[in-house]
């Protein structure tokens, strides 16, 4: 559960005016770790899921900076809880050690995601019974 408890939606601040809207994520302000690394998804089928790893070290924010999506995130301890990313100024934080899966893709979703580290693949945990393991392994 410890982990699932971290799981938080942010709200950005909007800096809109006449011209249109603007929204500033800063790290270590708005996000809370100073971001390594950006990538996007985009073009993703309404019936794909992606993800479906834990990372042992990474955090992540995920904002749908157009259309929508849906995470589920688990703990591995028998907890998930759904966040709805459906407005540019919205993001959920995901910290190390919990399991994720983005699905429901509108045709029109992008999917920002903000890392705290550099790509690692030795890092991720791309197997549920592998983490869920590791998590109780951690809580021993
Ligand atoms: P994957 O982790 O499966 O994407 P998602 O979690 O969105 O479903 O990554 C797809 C491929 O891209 C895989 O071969 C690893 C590679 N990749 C990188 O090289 N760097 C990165 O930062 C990420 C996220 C993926």
């Amino acid at each position: 559960m410890h982990n699932m408890k971290r799981v938080q939606m942010l709200d950005f601040p909007q800096h809109g005016d006449a011209r249109g809207h603007l929204v500033i994520v800063e790290g270590a302000k708005d996000i809370p770790f100073e971001i390594k690394r950006a990538f996007y998804i985009y073009g993703s089928d309404a019936d794909v899921v992606r993800g479906q790893h834990a990372n042992r070290l990474s955090e992540f924010v995920l904002i749908n900076v157009a259309g929508k999506s849906k995470v589920k995130v688990k703990d591995g301890a028998g907890n998930e809880a759904i966040y709805c990313l459906n407005r540019p100024h919205t993001g959920v934080y995901l910290p190390n050690m919990v399991w994720k899966e983005m699905y429901d893709f509108s045709p029109d979703s992008v999917l920002l995601v903000l890392a705290s580290t550099h790509y690692d693949p030795d890092e991720y945990i791309r197997d549920y019974r592998d983490f869920e393991t590791e998590v109780q392994a951690f809580a021993e």
